[in-house]
């Protein structure tokens, strides 16, 4: 049994694929069994309780200072024993020792096609604002590991998605989610768990 940590900061969207993809089988023989979220209100800490799945909230605001917080982070990680965590929309820096200590087990969902509009400042609607002002025709969405760097983690699956005339940020947002997210999250978390992604040399292959 894969036992899977999922952090989110919002509404929730990509662990409801996660949770989805649980219920419905695809993802065999896993467990989510804990949701972290940096932020008391979103909407995806309703979504894991509806699911019965725990609920955790760990919020910087309520500790002195950034030490204080990775400190209290890492340690309701840890309780959990994960295999797996995923960053489902995640807005928070990850502590450098929980990548030390979950090296090529920390999966991050990014919407757009790394290495294009990533990076520090890049996440959420702002990915898809700065697509649209650069004029590109395509874009998408990425599945990574994390690294110490921000969006640079060996890429796992990407997927593009094509921009249509008379995008906003909003419109373009969702069908990356549509189209891509949601159904890239629960692939590679599937991948995952089939124990198929190695990773060589800052780079994943898939085997057959
Ligand atoms: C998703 O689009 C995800 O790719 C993005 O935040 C959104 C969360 O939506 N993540 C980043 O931008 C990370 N840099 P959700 O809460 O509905 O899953």
């Amino acid at each position: 049994m894969l036992r899977v940590l999922v952090c989110v900061s919002g509404g929730g969207t990509n662990l409801q694929a996660l949770i989805d993809a649980v219920e419905n089988g695809q993802i065999a023989d896993t467990k989510i069994v804990r949701v972290i979220s940096n932020n008391k209100g979103a909407y995806a800490l309703s979504r894991a309780a509806q699911h019965c799945i725990e609920g955790v909230c760990i919020s910087p605001k309520d500790f002195a200072d950034r030490e204080a917080f990775n400190e209290a982070f890492l340690q309701a990680v840890d309780e959990a024993a994960p295999d797996l965590i995923v960053l489902a929309g995640f807005l928070v820096v990850i502590p450098p020792q929980m990548i030390q200590k979950y090296r090529n087990r920390i999966l991050n969902i990014h919407p757009s096609l790394i290495p294009s509009f990533c990076g520090t400042g890049y996440y959420g609607l702002k990915v898809h604002e700065k697509a649209l002002e650069r004029g590109v025709k395509v874009t998408g969405a990425t599945v990574h590991f994390v690294d110490e760097g921000t969006d640079t983690g060996p890429i796992v699956l990407q997927k593009a998605v094509e921009i249509q005339a008379g995008d906003t940020p909003e419109s373009l947002q969702r069908r990356v989610m549509e189209e891509a997210e949601w159904i890239l999250l629960p692939k590679a978390v599937e991948l995952f768990a089939q124990g198929r992604i190695i990773v060589e040399n800052g780079r994943t292959v898939i085997a057959e």
